[in-house]
């Protein structure tokens, strides 16, 4: 696990533009998809937020508990099993709230209902909406909508680093090939993270890259997805990879 209690830095855009304090940050990769669940937690108040529950709740739990912080809220950032899974058994555990995009809540609630948990779990549904923000704690992070991969995909932005979720892997992206991708939404969203501070620290959903996180700037240096000149450029790259 890699624990980092990110400083604030200066901020330009609307997406960076009065973005409260950063939460602190714990990495676990659980499950044998090499998901990365990201504990978001507020120094002061000890109340977490968990982005993407699945696979290993039980030792998302003890994380939980070894840094001394309550899990409040649930962030998801799609609805694709291998992010949502454990949602029914985190919020058993603790209660807490599950914050989503409109566009994935459906999705969502089919994974809960396909779970033998999920059936009688009391479930508190929170719709988030693009660049609104999530309380955690004193600290909170801006839900940004950026689909592509699916069509309600959603980032986590704090002052210094963004929980990216399918969209923006280290040296990738997500497939756009799956129902609800959009392989022009994808550009888009990844031209909206390019645009941020070449310091922002990548989160990512997954530990497909040579390290579990890197930096906006790196990205734009190395990943061949970012490279690109244009739409076409990135179509026949997503597609040829597809197909390898
Ligand atoms: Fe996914």
């Amino acid at each position: 696990m890699i624990t980092t209690d990110h400083q604030q830095s200066s901020t330009g855009d609307s997406d960076t533009r009065n973005l409260p304090s950063p939460p602190a940050v714990a990495q676990v990769e659980v499950g044998l998809l090499q998901n990365f669940c990201t504990l978001l937690y507020c120094a002061d108040s000890r109340e977490a937020a968990l982005v993407d529950p699945a696979w290993e709740v039980d030792r998302l739990l003890r994380e939980a508990a070894r840094l001394d912080v309550r899990i409040t809220k649930a962030l998801i950032t799609h609805g694709h099993p291998d992010h949502v899974e454990g949602i029914a058994a985190l919020v058993s555990a603790t209660g807490a709230t599950v914050w989503v995009s409109a566009a994935e809540t459906n999705r969502v609630h089919g994974v809960l209902r396909g779970s033998a948990v999920g059936q009688g779990a009391d479930v508190a549904f929170q719709t988030v909406g693009d660049q609104d923000i999530v309380p955690i704690g004193k600290r909170g992070v801006r839900a940004l909508l950026t689909p592509g991969h699916t069509a309600g995909g959603t980032c986590f932005l704090a002052d210094g680093f963004v929980v990216t979720g399918d969209v923006l892997f280290v040296g990738g992206c997500g497939r756009t090939d799956f129902p609800g991708g959009d392989t022009s939404q994808m550009w888009a969203s990844l031209q909206r993270l390019a645009a941020l501070p070449e310091e922002t620290v990548i989160y990512p959903g997954h530990n497909y890259g040579t390290t579990p996180t890197s930096t906006m700037g790196r990205e734009l240096l190395e990943n061949p997805y970012l490279r690109c000149a244009s739409l076409d450029e990135f179509r026949a790259l997503r597609e040829r990879k597809r197909r390898a």
